[in-house]
């Protein structure tokens, strides 16, 4: 590797010189509350839980924390299915406990940031007992996207649309006299009927539940589906199967509209609104970086996930394409690009990268852990993955509550689990100690099994021993604060072997590599961190198989 610039240049994201913004380079701490903490020993994390462990996640050195919805919610999709969204359900605690925890959030220097579900609402929302109520046609409806089922006597669905966790997107509804009624459209479980953004009501409503919570103290929002709050209009057919697998590469006719750009507009004025910089990051899958971008056009969200780099597979070549593609896109409307490896709907990235060697997996998670926190932007960081944990993938079936396993069988039906995997082997709650009933999780046992192994990749454990994950983190994120090269700002290629990326920001080189076997390269400065043991001969370094290091030059 020689110092030499290529050519290639990543762009230089436009940064507003009058108010820079926290979130411009924040890392982001995703708390999935039922499996952080539970401080009540009924064996499901709750927000007392998640305040009692922040001092951990200050010492980790984030700058905020994203929790999971806690809202009112009969929990068919781990609370995504909102019910009341200003009530704290009380598996997850209180109002006053949410208030507590805002407080003692910010008084430890970190930000919070809370899910607002403005796609679809629970089945036991009120609006939609009442749309169930009324007649077809009736206002209560209206809030919702109702319509005669087609065929002679309307029992086909209205349209083909196919619901993400597998099976039709649309349930018939039966009459308050028995017989079978209109359909309703459930782009998720049936027991998450669409809100229909047609309504002023409905804006209204969710313009009131933002200022809710922006009141109690908190300084953003993820929106949760953001891409597909609105719908084509006339509900076109799509005209074949499969659609969930053409979800982040197509646009459909109901994700990624262009008229879901108006409501966050019209939600950016509002956070605009409030003092101090909070922000709102969607969650939108969009098939290009340069659609994705377009949700964070200077009066629109502050961050979206960038999911391409996600969905990346562990090939130099093909990341240093996603990187500069997420760079150029997001650089072009001057936001900050944000670097995402694993969340609670997929697979732990340990495990995505393993390739048959759980071993494999976790050297180039942490690899990949070090890569991204060095990239231009913002970062998130999902919960455990600062302790490598991996996925787990022999969770007995009566356990599992992810709705998508239930709704995808062999047979399209409901019931049966046709695939491994799913969104419950990520969701297993921490392990924070060794020992104990829940390793620490709380009092009582969890509602997921931790593995045995799980001891040894706690936080006690892991604490003070320098070859650990969670240290590699702790150390990776103090690294960040401190160097001014960091966090925001420009990057450039430096020129490398096949297989090997180099990047470079001021006074700082990154060096990954991809290969299965360890690679030789000229000292490219002082080494500061890496995620495998370096070992040097006269002016070369080697580095490891799936390994990356930082350098100060
Ligand atoms: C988002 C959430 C996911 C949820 C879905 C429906 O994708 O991240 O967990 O199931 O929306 O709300």
């Amino acid at each position: 590797m020689t110092q030499e610039l290529t050519t290639s240049l990543a762009t230089e994201p436009a940064r507003s010189s009058e108010s820079p913004g926290w979130w411009r380079d924040a890392v982001i701490y995703q708390v999935y509350v039922r499996s952080f903490a539970d401080s009540d020993g009924d064996g499901i994390g709750d927000l007392r839980g998640v305040r009692e462990r922040l001092p951990h996640l200050a010492g980790l050195g984030v700058d905020a924390v994203w929790l999971t919805p806690f809202y009112a919610s009969p929990q068919a999709d781990g609370g995504y299915d909102v019910a009341d969204y200003r009530a704290v359900d009380p598996l997850f605690g209180s109002l006053g406990d949410a208030d507590d925890l805002v407080r003692t959030a910010h008084e430890l220097g970190l930000k919070v940031i809370v899910d607002v579900v403005p796609n679809h609402s629970s089945d036991q929302h009120p609006w939609f007992r009442e749309a169930l109520a009324d007649r077809p046609g009736g206002a209560a409806r209206a809030r919702y996207h109702f319509r005669p089922g087609r065929g002679a006597h309307g029992e086909l669905p209205p349209n083909d649309w196919e619901s993400v966790f597998g099976g039709p997107a649309w349930t018939r509804t039966t009459d308050p006299d028995g017989t079978p009624g209109e359909w309703y459209l459930h782009l998720f479980a049936p027991q998450q009927p669409d809100l229909d953004w047609d309504s002023a009501e409905v804006r209204a409503e969710f313009d009131s539940v933002l200022r809710f919570w922006l009141d109690l103290g908190v300084d953003g929002f993820r929106i949760d589906v953001a891409h597909g709050m609105v719908k084509a209009a006339g509900l076109p057919d799509i005209g074949h199967t499969e659609q969930a697998k053409l979800i982040g590469s197509q646009v459909l006719p109901f994700f990624d509209q262009d008229g879901v750009h108006e409501i966050h507009r019209s939600w950016r004025r509002l956070l605009d609104s409030y003092p101090g910089d909070r922000i709102g990051v969607a969650e939108a899958w969009a098939p290009t970086a340069e659609r994705l971008a377009l949700y964070v056009r200077p009066d629109e969200l502050h961050q979206a996930f960038n999911f391409q780099f996600l969905k990346c597979p562990w090939d130099a070549v093909a990341m240093r394409q996603v990187i500069d593609e997420s760079l150029a896109a997001t650089g072009s409307v001057g936001a900050p690009t944000t670097w995402v490896l694993s969340n609670h709907d997929v697979v732990r990235h340990p495990t995505r990268y393993a390739d048959g060697s759980p071993e494999r997996g976790l050297a180039r998670a942490r690899a990949a852990a070090l890569l991204t926190l060095a990239l231009p932007g913002s970062s998130y960081l999902y919960q455990g993955e600062e302790l490598g944990l991996p996925e787990v993938t022999d969770l007995p079936d009566e356990l599992r509550q992810d709705p998508a396993f239930f709704r995808t069988s062999p047979d399209g039906q409901d019931g049966q689990g046709g695939q491994d995997g799913f969104r419950d082997g990520c969701r297993v709650p921490l392990p924070w100690t060794r020992s104990g009933k829940s390793h620490g999780f709380g009092p009582g046992g969890s509602w997921l099994p931790q593995p045995d192994t799980w001891s040894g990749l706690s936080v006690e454990a892991q604490t003070g021993d320098p070859d650990s994950t969670l240290e590699l983190y702790r150390g990776a994120l103090a690294l960040r604060r401190e160097l001014p090269g960091l966090g925001d700002g420009a990057m450039s290629w430096l020129q490398a072997p096949a297989g090997v990326l180099a990047l470079s920001r001021p006074g700082f080189v990154c060096t990954l590599n991809t290969l299965g076997e360890e690679i030789e390269l000229p000292v490219p400065g002082r080494a500061l961190l890496s995620s495998a043991p370096l070992t040097y001969e006269a002016g070369t370094v080697c580095i490891p198989p799936d390994s990356c290091a930082w350098w100060a030059i």
